[in-house]
């Protein structure tokens, strides 16, 4: 965007929240309104009538605030006392309250409520569902909650004996539709929110909620679970990714297409590429995320979608046996080629994704490779590190509890070699 419309806009944000700018000055700047969460730079209509409520709230209450500290401030300066004998008068004769300004502070209180109430009650109804005139439009996702990623499938979008089109932390929708979300979750409460396209809405045991969204344009939006669910919960993130008519269209089509077809017959047995366990190290925290994709994520998004361009087929298809091997198939489905697993995220087409591990590491080789040599380093004690409980036992992931002491045990290693191959293959399933 050209940086004379990015300033105009800003100045058209800041006249209408001027408020917000006397505390952001005070507070020394106000990029915090900005940023890829923030809930003041809304992107469709139901953030915006949210932001609405906010505003008329923050106005009514703004009022009030300076009236009252005014009258404070003004009392407090006029009848100060003076000198010592002020401060030992006796005090001025007391009433018992003044009808008038009694009634008069009702009435005002009533009326800014009101001003408050009306918007609000509005927007509860707007917010609540997508308009009846809207419904035939709407387009329909499933999103569910597990710790800590967030499954999402297409009840629209069938695929021949799979069921519904299945993705993982990154939903793909339509711009300019509204896009109704059955919320549903695995296990506890969590909560979808996509600050940009609409408020919070909890996911919850037992018991089915919906939010509906709309992004005004095709964009790339940054989501977060936004209720405590366990150790991982900060980390717990999803991305929203709005499409125009076509590029959605495509996108369907690319998605319900089994995973790519690599011919793994000649590729020697990955017992002889095996060498000792490498010793990973990445430092916790160190940064998932590069500038170069935050300066336009619909973009690299869309590059995403393409081959890599160092591809090494015989890499890859040495991955592909490692993916049986080393047991990552009894959790994650690769439709097409193996696994049957839905406790983990499909990887159908992890490859075309921006991000991995629930969306905090950018998706790139070097991240993926941290990700899945270190897992426990990038997302502590994650089910893919600790194993997921099934039944009364627990399925091994890369630790493996010891069933005499209940320690837990290294279960998978991944050499240098093996890690190589691996990101190779998952890179490939675009
Ligand atoms: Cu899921 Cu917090």
């Amino acid at each position: 965007m050209p940086s004379q419309f990015l300033l105009s806009a800003r100045i058209r944000r800041c006249a209408h929240s001027l408020p917000l700018v006397a505390l952001s000055l005070a507070l020394g700047g106000w990029s915090w309104t900005e940023g890829p969460q923030s809930t003041f730079d809304t992107q469709g209509p139901v953030a915006k009538s949210q932001l609405q409520v906010f505003y008329t709230t923050l106005w009514v209450t703004g009022i009030i605030f300076v009236l009252v500290a005014g009258v404070l401030a003004y009392a407090t300066l006029k009848f100060r006392a003076r000198s010592e004998a002020d401060e030992h008068a006796e005090p001025p004769p007391q009433s018992h309250g003044n009808p008038l300004i009694e009634l008069s502070l009702i009435a005002a209180s009533v009326f800014a409520l009101v001003i408050i109430a009306v918007p609000t009650l509005h927007a509860i109804w707007y917010t609540y569902d997508v308009p009846e005139a809207e419904k035939a439009n709407a387009y329909e996702v499933n999103a569910t909650a597990l710790q800590w990623w967030f499954r999402f499938d297409y009840p629209k979008e069938t695929v021949a004996g799979a069921g519904n089109l299945v993705t993982g932390n990154e939903l793909v929708i339509p711009a300019k539709r509204p896009v109704r979300i059955n919320l549903r979750t695995a296990d506890v409460i969590h909560s979808f929110w996509v600050p940009k396209l609409a408020g919070k809405v909890d996911m919850i045991p037992n018991r089915g909620n919906h939010i509906w969204l709309q992004a005004d344009e095709p964009g790339y939006f940054w989501g977060q679970c936004a209720e405590f669910c366990g150790e991982d919960h900060a980390v717990m993130r999803f991305r929203v990714i709005a499409l125009d008519e076509t590029d959605f269209a495509a996108w369907l089509a690319r998605q319900k297409q089994p995973a790519r077809k690599f011919d793994a017959a000649n590729v020697a047995s990955t017992e002889q590429l095996r060498i000792e366990p490498a010793v990973f190290k990445y430092e916790r925290n160190s940064p998932g995320w590069s500038a170069s994709f935050d300066a336009n994520p619909l973009e690299r998004w869309k590059e995403k979608q393409g081959l890599e361009p160092d591809e090494d087929p015989t890499l890859v298809a040495r991955g592909r046996k490692l993916f049986q091997e080393k047991t990552c198939v009894t959790c994650h489905t690769i439709r097409g080629h193996e696994g049957v697993g839905v406790t983990a995220p499909d990887l159908t087409h992890v490859g075309a994704r921006t991000t991995i591990a629930g969306g905090l590491l950018e998706n790139n080789s070097a991240n993926l490779r941290r990700w899945i040599t270190d897992p426990n380093g990038v997302k502590p004690h994650n089910k893919m590190y600790v194993g997921v409980p099934l039944g009364g036992s627990v399925m091994p992931g890369y630790m493996k509890r010891d069933t005499g002491t209940g320690a837990f045990m290294p279960n998978i290693q991944l050499s240098e070699t093996e890690a190589t191959a691996l990101v190779a293959y998952l890179q490939s399933l675009k």
